[in-house]
C-alpha cells in the first residue's frame, strides 16, 4: 500500500480540519493544485487568498480554476478565491482585518513554478516573514503545512532555515510535525506541519 506521498499527507492534514465557510491562505499558489483543493473544501461560503509573485502562475491557477467547474475565467469572482499578485511575506496587508486570528489553513509549496522559470524561486527571508504571519493570522486549531525543496539552487539552505524556525516554536503554543521519507535518494521533498494550540 506505501505511505501517502508528501503533497497527499499535506492535504490530508488540511482536510480533517477544514469546514464548508472557512477562510484559508494558499501562500505560494503555482499551478493551483491546492487552490483548487482548498477552493472545494470552503465552499461557496468560504475564503481563499492565493498569492504568487508571477502572473503565469495566477492564469494557470485560474484555468485549473475553471477546468475544475470553479466557474469561468475569472476566479476572482468565484466561490470566495482572491488570487493576488503579491509577494505571501505582504499576506497581514492582503487578508481583511475581520480574518486576522480567524484563517483556518495556510499551505506553503516551495521552491519554483512546476513548468516555468526554475530561477523564480521562494527565499528564506520573504518565506520567514510570510510563516511568522501565518501564525499571527491562524485560529486556534488551525494549521499550517510547508513542502520544503533541497534539491534546487537555495533550496536547502532555505529549507534548513524553515526547519530551524519551526523548531524552536514554543511547544505550549504550537505542535510542530516533520513527515520526511529517510531512505529515498536525490533529495526529496518533506512535509513540515505546525497547528495552533
Ligand atoms: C512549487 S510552486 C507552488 C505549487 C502550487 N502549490 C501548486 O499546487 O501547483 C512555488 C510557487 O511559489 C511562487 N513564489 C515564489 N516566491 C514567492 C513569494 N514571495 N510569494 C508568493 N509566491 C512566491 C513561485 O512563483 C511558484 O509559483
Amino acid at each position: 500500500m506505501g505511505f501517502g506521498s508528501i503533497i497527499s499527507f499535506a492535504h490530508k492534514l488540511i482536510e480533517e480540519r477544514l469546514r464548508p465557510g472557512d477562510a484559508v491562505i494558499d501562500a505560494t499558489v503555482g499551478n493551483g493544485v491546492d487552490t483548487v483543493f482548498l477552493a472545494g473544501l470552503v465552499g461557496m461560503g468560504g475564503a481563499v487568498y492565493g498569492f504568487d509573485i508571477q502572473e503565469e502562475a495566477l492564469e494557470k491557477a485560474r484555468k485549473r480554476m475553471a477546468g475544475a467547474g470553479f466557474g469561468g475565467s475569472s476566479a476572482e469572482a468565484v466561490c470566495g478565491v482572491k488570487l493576488l499578485l503579491r509577494s505571501h511575506a505582504q499576506m497581514e496587508q492582503a487578508v481583511p482585518a475581520s480574518l486576522h486570528g480567524e484563517i483556518a489553513a495556510v499551505m506553503f509549496n516551495l521552491g519554483y513554478l512546476p513548468g516555468g522559470d526554475h530561477t523564480v524561486v521562494t527565499t528564506p527571508f520573504s518565506t520567514l516573514a510570510a510563516l511568522e504571519a501565518s501564525l499571527r493570522l491562524l485560529k486556534k486549531g488551525g494549521v499550517v503545512t510547508i513542502v520544503l525543496y533541497s534539491g534546487h539552487e537555495g533550496g536547502r539552505e532555505e529549507a534548513d532555515a524553515v526547519a530551524a524556525w519551526a523548531g524552536q516554536l514554543p511547544q505550549h503554543s504550537y505542535q510542530v510535525l516533520a513527515y520526511r521519507f529517510l531512505n529515498q535518494r536525490n533529495t526529496p521533498p518533506y512535509l513540515i506541519a505546525i497547528e495552533k494550540r
